[in-house]
């Protein structure tokens, strides 16, 4: 080993690696001031009657929205809900804050409504990495297999699948799908395909996604912060890793990490997902503390990595704006639209039939692809 003399001066890289969406979190808007915040949630909620409106919020968004979004009797839920809440509310416009597969959907179950959305930039990880063309190939090399899809994808890969299914019903739907025989492709996210599968014991053949937020969650860190909180309960989505989903208490969606939290008798949690859904988090439980799980992004050029920059990209001023210039509509193919409304429709069926108690097998045929 090479001993170091005191005046030598010792080389060190400190630039980081570039970050993977820095052309998305350039487009994060800025936040406004109290007097213009106050005046842009003003606006909204006047321009929200004019225009025969509602808003529709995900949980990883601003506060500022999923507040406004249920004073103005929208709703603030997880990408099923918000799917089943556009398709049924009586408004004629929809304004989607989120990603753009959420509109995506908002728009295949409701081609008559206006569907807005604050800024069409704001993708997803597990869309982007999850192409047509190839997605179309992949399920070419698999005729025998049933092909399930996460609503984290473009109409177009939804229109080549038979079931779509979100982290609040993807173990209950490919359950149902394994009993009675089908073999699975799954696609795009692998860390869920790979929770489903364990869970489940069906076979599945995957695309290799990720989300960009949940990937960056590390099972030794967190371990780390488990030991100096030991009464800490861990809640986990699981498009996190399989070591990390590991070390979970309660594994699930937004949705059921919220109940989880609320029905769990602990004081403290520590929480795998989007730092967004902190607010809600916090706001339904007062007295019990939020812990952000550990990822690796804790350097000065990296803003979080647990927080989702196209997400980030909705704001008070762009809800404003689209609103009052009928700007930002989202238009999907009427011929892709139709056939990507079957397995959103059997999804959304199968859901209902869970909630109602019914036998939401029973929707499943027996074999082949549906
Ligand atoms: P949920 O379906 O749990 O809302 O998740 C959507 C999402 O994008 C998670 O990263
Ligand atoms: Fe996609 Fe991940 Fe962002 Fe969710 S948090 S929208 S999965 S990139």
């Amino acid at each position: 080993m090479s001993e170091v003399a005191m005046n030598d001066v010792i080389e060190v890289d400190y630039e980081q690696p570039a970050c993977a969406t820095q052309h998305a979190w350039v487009r994060v808007p800025v936040e406004p001031g109290p007097q213009r915040r106050a005046e842009l949630k003003d606006k909204i909620r006047r321009l929200l009657k004019e225009r025969n409106a509602v808003m529709v919020s995900h949980y990883y968004v601003h506060p500022d929205l999923q507040d406004l979004a249920e004073e103005t009797g929208g709703l603030v839920s997880d990408s099923l809900e918000m799917a089943r809440f556009g398709r049924d509310h009586a408004a004629t416009t929809l304004v989607v804050s989120g990603v753009r597969f959420m509109g995506e959907t908002a728009k295949i179950l409701s081609p008559d409504k206006t569907i807005l959305m604050p800024e069409l930039e704001a993708h997803c990880s597990l869309d982007l990495g999850c192409p047509i063309d190839a997605f179309s190939a992949f399920c070419d090399a698999h005729p025998d297999r049933t092909v399930v899809v996460y609503a984290n994808t473009s109409a177009a890969v939804k229109a080549r699948a038979d079931w779509l299914v979100t982290s609040s019903c993807a173990l209950e739907i490919v359950a149902a799908l394994h009993a009675k025989g089908h073999k699975i492709l799954w696609a795009p996210d692998k860390h869920l395909g790979d929770y489903i599968q364990r869970q489940t014991g069906a076979d599945m053949v995957m695309w290799q996604g990720s989300c960009i937020v949940h990937d960056e969650f590390k099972a030794t860190e967190l371990q780390a912060l488990m030991h100096d909180h030991p009464q800490a309960k861990v809640l986990v989505h699981p498009e996190s890793p399989a070591d990390v989903i590991a070390l979970a208490d309660a594994v699930g969606s937004t949705s059921a990490i919220l109940k989880a939290a609320r029905e769990m008798d602990a004081r403290e949690f520590i929480v795998a997902t989007d730092n967004g859904m902190m607010h809600k988090l916090r706001m339904l439980n007062p007295g019990k503390t939020f812990i952000e799980a550990p990822t690796a992004g804790n350097s000065a050029t990296c803003k979080s990595c647990a927080h989702c920059p196209w997400m980030a990209m909705n704001g008070l001023e762009a809800v404003a704006q689209v609103l009052e210039q009928g700007l930002n509509a989202i238009h999907v193919d009427p011929a892709t639209a139709a056939r990507a409304r079957l397995p959103i429709d059997r999804m959304l069926a199968f859901t209902a039939a869970l909630k109602g108690g019914n036998d939401a097998g029973a929707l499943v045929p027996n074999i082949g692809a549906a």
